[in-house]
């Protein structure tokens, strides 16, 4: 079997300092925003080159306090891509905002700047790109658009860790290029927790201040609570975790940059359409289009070859949302959703393991 991600195998070495240094925690007890939750902050701030980090319970959670920090009026609308995870939509929701869903790029996974400029109103507040798949989205354009205008640039970085926008003419690390960035830190993402997690990035101060109270129920002082917070809290062993992993962060990305090379440069197939991605994308996963995909999977799994949708529904197609997005039609995000696989992406895939899945693959 050939696997989609490998965690065990990916962290294997890492294990025992992990389990080490959980034993001292124990004995220690700052469970909760605890020593090493402090330390993870400080190092994925300067990881992304970014003055500020405020850890949190999830990505979409990182989503959610961002919203809330900006203090907007009820339902000021926020435009987002309609091809993403449902926590970026959710998010908008629970801060009591409006999404507004642009389509996506042909041929790529990022919002598209057209339908972009379309969907601006004077209601539009914020704007969240999502860089999926670990592709930056088109952030230069974005600003231009937005240059003089009172809207907020705040992106779901939740599958870019380490990748860099070049949309600039220089390479600016994603995390330090908008208003405020939301990572996820799900054990599946490029960096992993080994349960919920996520992080905030920031340069400006006063978002810094206001995040570090909206995460710990509007407080910073004991029993002193500015505002209605949410308890959305790092866990000191997930930090731990994190600090570790963060190590290899970079030659992993580097890894996943060499497989999508190597898929880009091999599979040669009239059926199978590559997707368009940024020139410093981290590949969260590495999508390719088929019309017939049923075909395609059945294939797979005949030659035990692991795959993924990301996602088979866009977020009009989801069942919370038939109704709010009714008649509304998002023809690129429509076609990653029917038509997209996704395949396997383990940094530390074999050459024989990748030759056997672009094999088969051309054989379609
Ligand atoms: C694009 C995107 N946004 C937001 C999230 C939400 O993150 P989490 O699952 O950590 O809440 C995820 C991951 O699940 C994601 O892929």
């Amino acid at each position: 079997m050939i696997k989609f991600l490998d965690l065990y195998q990916q962290d294997k070495k890492l294990h025992k300092k992990i389990i080490n240094k959980i034993n001292k925690l124990f004995k220690k007890g700052d469970f909760i925003l605890g020593k090493e939750v402090k330390i993870f902050e400080k190092n994925f701030g300067k990881f992304c080159n970014t003055k500020y980090a405020i850890s949190c319970a999830n990505g979409t959670d990182a989503l959610t306090l961002a919203l809330k920090s900006l203090n907007l009026p009820y339902n000021s609308e926020v435009i987002m891509p309609a091809m993403t995870y449902c926590s970026t939509a959710f998010s908008i929701i629970e801060a009591n905002l409006k999404p507004v869903l642009v389509d996506t790029e042909e041929l790529g996974s990022t919002i598209n700047i057209e339908d972009l400029k379309k969907k601006i109103t004077k209601k539009t507040k914020v704007i969240i790109p999502v860089h999926l798949y670990g592709s930056v989205a088109n952030l230069k354009a974005i600003k231009k658009i937005i240059k003089n205008k009172k809207i907020f640039l705040i992106d779901d970085c939740a599958q870019a860790h380490g990748a860099y926008d070049d949309t600039d003419n220089y390479k600016k690390k994603i995390g330090s290029t908008t208003d405020i960035s939301c990572f996820s830190l799900y054990p599946g993402k490029n960096l992993g927790a080994y349960g919920d997690a996520g992080i905030i990035t920031t340069n400006n101060l006063n978002f810094y201040n206001k995040l570090r109270k909206l995460r710990n129920l509007g407080s910073e002082k004991k029993f002193i609570h500015d505002e209605v917070g949410l308890n959305s809290r790092l866990d000191t062993i997930q930090a731990i975790i994190l600090n570790e992993k963060l190590k290899n962060l970079s030659s992993h990305n580097k890894k996943r940059q060499k497989i999508a090379k190597f898929y880009n440069q091999n599979i040669n197939n009239k059926k199978i359409s590559k997707l368009n991605y940024s020139k410093y994308s981290v590949y969260h996963q590495y999508v390719i289009l088929v019309n017939n995909r049923n075909s395609l999977i059945k294939l797979l799994e005949n030659n035990k070859i692991q795959y993924g949708f990301h996602y088979p529904y866009a977020i009009h197609q989801l069942n919370v949302f038939k109704k709010r997005f009714k008649n509304k039609r998002y023809k690129n995000a429509e076609i990653l959703a029917r038509n997209s696989i996704s395949l396997p992406i383990d940094p530390n895939l074999s050459k024989k393991e990748l030759n056997y899945i672009v094999k088969t693959l051309n054989e379609f």
